[in-house]
């Protein structure tokens, strides 16, 4: 594995992308006048439509509260555009996209709401492949939901028509609330109309896991219990709960992170071959690696999960606050800024393996990795002359921010005494293939507009996810607020994260 060149023209891609073109689509987007909007799809669409990936006919209907026309919706397409992708001046592109833009405002219980966006929709160049867009807060989806389909605008009215609703994270807070929200939006639309979004399958090295395991026969044999030592899956951010206290303090990282992103890559590494790539072969295999951990507080929550809170401290050379003096967090609080735990699994290939998962805010170094460590060889015969322990072999996914996999091994020190080395062989998406990699969202606005929902987290998968992880959460609402324990910001971990893995034989990587 070496990178390509990094030039724009790799003869191996010549004639390799043949990409689909979605069927002329209106995108309505509740939520039209919120931060995700602006940050995230407004610049998808911009790019998308910049790499000619959207429909002929496409046109953007915004829905939201706030009060404003659709020149005011359009001003704000071109403010997000100039802050969040770097477009100065409006262009041919940007041009294109604003005549199709147009705004509503309303109340999203208010069935009038629903009648003028139903006229809207007859107006717009796709009256009929719709696909509604739920960025709003997690507790109006479902009543949005039950307005369109009240307003009969969940059923397509033609034979070729399509109407499809993606749903935001986060999906529930806990079991009951994930079961009873997929209870509405099944009273409304079917499985195959609803994309619950989780952006890091977006991300092109997550779904080139996928390739990795299934398109390469060197990996394949390697990819079990008797080869693999272990798996570690961590999400580090250096930065703090920034000015999402609101929602961090209710949420906390087990709900934030785990539930959703952590376990949606530890499936991808966990499963079976689906014996096709069909969305439903590729989600049936996924579903059944998350069915297959050991429910996490079997040995007692103190030694298969650990939570843990930022203290004051540094972090890039900054001095910084603990949690609890963030503005809007409570001064007593017990929301966990850290979760470290072990998922063993109960499957035939990976039985005795654990997956340690890391996730946390203010921690040294921003970076998702996932790194597979294989066992040592059975006799280290260089040990004579060579006597430092060889290290294990690795392989490294960088999910972020350089995305790519890297494979560590042993090589030989360059000179006449034999001397033993780790080496790494990179590979970079960013130069490997001599174009852009597509941002998350764009990737899954379009499979969304295309009907493909491969990439999106299916029900069962979902309430699975919960099943896992709300008993812990259970398990600490009893405990004081002297039960969390503290670390200090710019820090790797906290001490008792390190003693889970110590009293496996362990350490956590240092990144
Ligand atoms: N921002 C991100 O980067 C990000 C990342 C991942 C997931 N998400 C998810 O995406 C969704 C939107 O997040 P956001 O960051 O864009 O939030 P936001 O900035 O607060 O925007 C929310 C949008 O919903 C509308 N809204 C707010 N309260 C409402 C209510 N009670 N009833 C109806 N509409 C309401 C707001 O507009 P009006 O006040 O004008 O109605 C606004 O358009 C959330 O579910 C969030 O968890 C966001």
């Amino acid at each position: 594995m070496s990178d390509a060149p990094g030039s724009g023209s790799n003869p191996l891609l010549d004639g390799l992308r043949i990409e689909p073109t979605p069927d002329p689509t209106t995108l309505v987007i509740f939520g039209a006048s919120g931060d995700l909007t602006r940050r995230k799809l407004l610049p998808a669409l911009y790019q998308l439509s910049r790499g000619q990936r959207l429909p002929a006919r496409f046109s953007v209907i915004g829905v939201a509260r706030s009060e404003m026309n659709d020149d005011e919706f359009r001003r704000q397409f071109h403010d997000s555009l100039k802050e969040f992708a770097g477009v100065e001046k409006a262009d041919e592109v940007s041009g294109t996209l604003v005549r199709g833009l147009s705004y509503l405002f309303g109340e999203m219980d208010d069935p009038a709401l629903y009648a003028r966006l139903a006229r809207t929709l007859q107006e717009s160049h796709a009256p009929d492949g719709v696909l509604f867009y739920l960025a709003i807060p997690p507790t109006v989806y479902g009543k949005v939901v039950e307005q369109l389909g009240a307003a009969g605008l969940t059923r397509p009215s033609t034979p070729t028509g399509w109407r499809r609703v993606i749903v935001e994270k986060p999906f529930g807070t806990d079991l009951d609330s994930a079961r009873a929200l997929n209870a509405v939006l099944h009273q409304h639309l079917e499985e195959s109309q609803i994309f619950r979004i989780d952006h890091y399958l977006g991300k092109e090295t997550v779904q080139n896991l996928l390739v990795f395991r299934f398109a390469n026969g060197m990996f394949e044999p390697v990819w079990n219990r008797r080869y693999i030592d272990h798996v570690q899956i961590t999400a580090a951010e250096t930065v703090g709960v920034e000015r999402r206290a609101a929602y961090y303090e209710q949420a906390g990282a087990l709900r934030d992170m785990v539930q959703n992103h952590l376990m949606q890559l530890l499936s991808l590494i966990a499963m079976e071959p689906p014996i096709t790539f069909s969305a439903e072969n590729v989600r049936d295999r996924k579903l059944d690696a998350l069915l297959s951990i050991q429910p996490l507080l079997e040995d007692g929550a103190k030694t298969n999960v650990i939570r843990a809170q930022y203290s004051p401290g540094w972090v890039n050379g900054s001095e910084v606050p603990g949690y609890r003096e963030e503005q809007g967090v409570s001064a007593t609080s017990v929301t966990e800024t850290y979760v470290a735990l072990r998922a063993q699994l109960d499957s035939w290939r990976w039985a005795g393996v654990p997956f340690y998962i890391r996730t946390g805010k203010r921690l040294a170094k921003r970076t998702t990795e996932i790194a597979i460590q294989f066992r040592r060889p059975p006799l280290h015969i260089f040990k004579r002359v060579s006597p430092t322990p060889i290290a294990s072999n690795l392989l490294v996914v960088n999910v972020q921010p350089d995305e790519g996999i890297s494979v560590r091994f042993e090589a030989k020190l360059p000179g006449s005494r034999m001397q033993l080395a780790p080496v790494m062989m990179n590979f970079r998406y960013g130069s490997a293939f001599g174009s852009a990699v597509p941002e998350a969202y764009e990737t899954l606005l379009l499979d969304a507009m295309l009907g493909d929902p491969t990439l999106f987290a299916r029900h069962d998968f979902v309430e699975a996810s919960w099943a896992l992880i709300t008993p812990v959460h259970e398990a600490w609402r009893t405990s004081g607020p002297a039960a969390i324990p503290m670390y200090e910001a710019g820090e790797w971990s906290p001490r008792e994260a390190d003693a889970m893995m110590a009293a496996d034989g362990r350490r956590w990587r240092t990144l």
